[in-house]
């Protein structure tokens, strides 16, 4: 039951492909957090359509928020803020939340607090630990992001590298697809690794120069491509698992180890991880191994959280409101936002 004293956000998330929405409490409590998945839409073409996501949004949103709202046991008098995704993403799938977002704080009388989509995976990490505080170093790894950042504090980044060519996400799904997986391909090849062996091919691991916190995976994705040509012109068995467990142990073991040095080098103690690849059972293990080793301290967000919803959006809101920040009815969709912008 929604109770005065503390703060109430609705929060809207349709950047991709889940039209979500969520009511957070002060931050960290999490009242509803409902997710309308439009993966099976988009499986067949092997990937996320924009026209087909914006149009979906659109018959999902409002069911999505009213059970929210059920779910939360709230009213919208209740509710102390709006906030929404306004950047980065599609830009028709962001319209069609930011559109619903201002009719409602428009109609309620409600402040509005547009949030940076990133920010957003970042905050979910404060939704299963509230003990868990900045600073520390975020590895943001999705499908279509891979950040290295610092969180000095609540809504306070500083990028230290990001990748140049493809995402950590779409590496993975595009090796899923020369697999013959299905779209994500993420969580398949996240379990068929458990059944190869992570040493039995060798793919390039791309640190680029010495001091770079920057990520190229496309180099990889090629040498897969490469290796697997090359397997059926020789007429070779091709072992799944043993490629898609050599396939996660390049890409994991690069942004482990950035990661690390990240926080070595700004002298931070405490790592976290966020975004759909910070699901990955191997990533996971070997952060926390690797973290144990250099005596610093681990946190990812649980499953549903690591991935879009609207939870991770209310929690960056919580602390952007706290700090007076209002968005006014001329917020408009930023495909390209920069973090911190
Ligand atoms: O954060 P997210 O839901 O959407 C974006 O903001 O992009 O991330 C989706 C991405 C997809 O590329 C998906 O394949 C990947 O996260 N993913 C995973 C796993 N679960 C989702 N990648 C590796 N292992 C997983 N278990
Ligand atoms: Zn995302």
């Amino acid at each position: 039951m929604c109770n005065k004293k503390d703060i109430y956000i609705l929060a809207i998330e349709t950047s991709c492909d889940e039209t979500a929405a969520a009511v957070v409490k002060n931050g960290t409590e999490v009242l509803s957090n409902i997710i309308s998945s439009q993966i099976d839409l988009h499986k067949k073409y092997g990937g996320v359509v924009p026209e087909i996501a914006s149009r979906k949004h659109i018959e999902n949103i409002n069911p999505v928020i009213e059970e929210a709202m059920q779910q939360a046991k709230c009213s919208f008098e209740q509710i102390d803020a709006i906030a929404v995704t306004y950047g980065p993403g599609l830009v028709g799938a962001l319209l069609v939340g930011l559109s619903a977002a201002k009719g409602l704080a428009f109609a309620l009388q409600k402040p509005l607090v547009g949030v940076h989509h990133i920010e957003g995976h970042i905050s979910a990490n404060y939704i299963d630990n509230p003990e868990f505080k900045p600073p520390f170093i975020c590895l943001v790894a999705s499908g279509g992001h891979s950040h290295l950042v610092y969180v000095k504090d609540y809504g306070e980044y500083e990028v230290l590298g990001h990748t140049r060519d493809d995402a950590a996400g779409e590496a993975f799904d595009k090796v899923a697809r020369a697999l013959g997986l299905t779209y994500p391909g993420g969580p398949q090849i996240d379990r068929l690794a458990t059944k190869g062996d992570p040493e039995s091919i060798h793919f390039p691991r791309a640190y680029l120069e010495e001091d770079s916190y920057d990520f190229s995976f496309s180099g990889l994705k090629s040498s897969v491509l490469n290796y697997l040509n090359q397997a059926k012109m020789k007429n070779e068995e091709i072992n799944i698992p043993n490629i898609a467990a050599s396939f996660q142990e390049a890409v994991t073991e690069v942004l482990v180890e950035k990661t690390i040095k990240a926080a070595k080098d700004k002298k931070v103690s405490k790592i976290a991880m966020a975004g759909g690849v910070a699901a990955n059972q191997g990533l996971r293990k070997k952060m926390q191994k690797r973290c144990k080793e250099e005596g610093l301290q681990v946190q990812y967000p649980s499953l549903i959280l690591c991935t879009d919803n609207a939870a991770m959006i209310g929690s960056a809101a919580y602390y952007e409101y706290k700090k007076g920040i209002r968005h006014q009815w001329d917020l408009n969709a930023i495909p390209g936002l920069k973090l911190g912008q």
